[in-house]
């Protein structure tokens, strides 16, 4: 199997790649738009045909590719059925299959960070989108946002799995890679929460600032990335230049 885990520096974004063999079929999931030629460069090398871009939920912190890699490749854009975005050629349900030249991911759905938030379960890992990160969970503040609905996916759904199945989150904001179930299980302090209103309380003390990019990416999204191109003015926007790691909220997973 071919796998990368590509990181995104403004966002703190994790896409992943997926293909089966050389010379064959790869999906993407949660690709940005800013990272397009970085991808179609990455499968021009890898000699990989893009027959799929999938997005874990409707982001708020960044860009989709989705739109610009279907033009550019084909590929058929996948998301949640929940999703409000209505240009998606494939709507996702709870235990829908994608397949890619033999490989198999099967979808969770895993509402609280959004309605539409999934998980992809493929063989000895599942890509948690915002839904569960390391040592931390996805806000659920904003966008349909649902803290009960979120414990419920979490100890419902995504606990149910094996201790070591690894966890690839969308985001990380201090440079981890790679959890499993059984680590975040054991130490996540947002997993520890003795109930589900204790988990609803916990979320609802957060009191995060909103994600800088959301008045942007939510729109963009809507219209599955393809608008005119717009950044952020102000001396704060991770894209004017360097980070400023004073004001990065931790674990805002947005
Ligand atoms: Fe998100």
């Amino acid at each position: 199997m071919i796998f990368r885990q590509l990181f995104d520096p403004a966002s703190w974004s994790y896409t992943y790649l997926i293909a089966a063999r050389s010379g064959g079929e790869a999906l993407l999931i949660d690709p940005l738009r800013d990272q397009v030629p970085r991808y179609l460069k990455l499968l021009r090398h890898l000699d990989l045909k893009l027959v799929q871009a999938v997005d874990t939920h409707l982001h708020a912190d960044h860009v989709t590719g989705l739109g610009e890699l279907r033009r550019a490749t084909g590929c058929v854009a996948a998301m949640g059925a929940q999703t409000r975005c209505e240009l998606v050629d494939v709507r996702l349900r709870d235990g829908d299959l994608i397949k890619v030249d033999g490989l198999v991911l099967r979808a969770v759905h895993t509402p609280g960070h959004t309605p539409d938030s999934h998980c992809l379960v493929m063989q000895d890992r599942v890509f948690t989108g915002d839904t569960l990160l390391i040592g931390a969970t996805g806000r659920t503040d904003f966008q349909g946002g649902d803290a009960g609905a979120q414990y419920d996916a979490l100890f419902g759904r995504l606990l149910t799995m094996p201790d070591e199945t690894l966890v690839y989150p969308g985001h990380d904001y201090k440079g981890r890679w790679v959890s499993s179930i059984g680590e975040e299980r054991g130490s996540n302090p947002r997993l520890q929460a003795p109930s589900r209103e204790a988990y609803i309380e916990i979320m609802a003390g957060l009191k995060l600032p909103p994600p800088k990019m959301i008045d942007i990416a939510v729109p963009a999204n809507l219209n599955l990335g393809l608008t005119e191109r717009r950044t952020l003015a102000g001396p704060t926007s991770a894209h004017n230049g360097p980070l400023d790691f004073a004001t990065l909220a931790p674990f805002s997973g947005c």
